[in-house]
């Protein structure tokens, strides 16, 4: 028997049927005065992470919200992690209230706006701005060539949803109420610090503060937790031996020898990524008329592949 309830799945089930952590932002986007104006958001994720033109998040929003309204019009849009702090976050909860216009939230603005750095690139763009109290800011721009969202139309004022024959499955205007977009990264702004941590090696104190929202939430209130210090957790470490990765160069079609010290330096390579790290030595051995790769080679090669990552 198992050990669990069965819960209904309902509309919006993150937040009614779910104890969902997620991430808490403030996005940024143009008014058609070119202010910038800010909404909350959580429900936004990692969207394409590799192996595509470009990376990409995943928002979900309601299609008649400020920031639908204006991604749809004018494309842009940052993406402001504030750090943990009271006063932020009844900021933030006090500019999720649905139907304020950007004129009504921004008036009473508790947090201080400046550009960012796609305006600084390009001074005659419309960009709109990043809050100065953020820790890290993603510039964006919405992929609308997606799904065949580029025609997608904002409502009207007073309109509160659509009525359309076809909705799209991803992008755009997915659902009478709803909409998805596809936001491709076009900077990541990081304060020095968090820079520091990133680039100099990662400590506890180094991390920024960090609110979570709790996905749950009840008529009255919003829950949250506040940000505790981090702590690590040791990755595992798994190594195979030199004859398994032997036994992987040897499936490769190819004239390339490997040295058994060039493919020890391969043993801690997870056995699913083998081939794939196998021929991109391979193919480096081809450009490059070499017929043994030695451990010098394996070098040559892991040093290009971390400046590839560095690039
Ligand atoms: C912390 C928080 C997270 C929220 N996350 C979302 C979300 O992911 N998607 C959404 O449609 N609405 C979300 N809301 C509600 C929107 O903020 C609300 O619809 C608001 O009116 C949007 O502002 P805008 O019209 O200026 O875009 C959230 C509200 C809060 C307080």
């Amino acid at each position: 028997m198992s050990s669990f309830k069965d819960l209904r799945i309902v509309d919006n089930f993150y937040q009614t049927s779910l104890f969902f952590p997620m991430p808490v932002v403030l996005i940024g986007t143009l008014t058609d005065d070119g202010k910038t104006t800010f909404g909350p958001y959580s429900l936004l994720a990692p969207f394409y992470v590799a192996g595509k033109d470009f990376y990409a998040m995943m928002l979900e929003c309601r299609n008649s919200s400020n920031t639908a309204r204006n991604l749809l019009k004018h494309k842009k849009c940052t993406v402001n992690f504030l750090p943990d702090d009271r006063k932020y976050f009844r900021e933030t909860v006090r500019l999720g209230w649905p139907g304020d216009s950007p004129e009504e939230k921004m008036k009473d603005f508790k947090l201080t706006l400046e550009d960012g750095l796609r305006k600084e690139e390009d001074p005659e763009g419309a960009y709109p701005q990043v809050i100065r109290e953020a820790f890290q800011v993603m510039e964006c721009t919405w992929a609308d060539w997606l799904d065949g969202a580029e025609n997608d139309r904002p409502l009207e004022d007073g309109e509160d949803h659509y009525n359309l024959d076809h909705y799209h499955d991803f992008n755009g205007i997915t659902t009478p109420y709803g909409a998805h977009f596809v936001l491709k990264i076009d900077r990541i702004l990081m304060k020095e610090k968090y820079y520091s941590t990133i680039v100099n090696g990662v400590k506890a104190s180094g991390f920024p503060r960090i609110p979570v929202d709790y996905g749950y939430r009840d008529s009255k209130n919003f829950w949250y937790t506040k940000h505790r210090r981090p702590i690590p957790e040791l990755l595992p470490m798994r190594e195979t031996t030199v004859q398994s990765v032997r036994y992987a160069a040897d499936r490769l079609q190819s004239e390339v020898q490997f040295t058994d010290d060039a493919l020890a330096m391969l043993v801690k390579v997870p056995r699913i990524f083998l081939p794939t790290v196998l021929k991109g030595c391979v193919k480096w051995a081809e450009e490059n008329n070499v017929s043994v790769i030695t451990e010098k080679e394996m070098k040559i090669i892991n040093d290009k592949r971390s400046r590839e990552k560095k690039k």
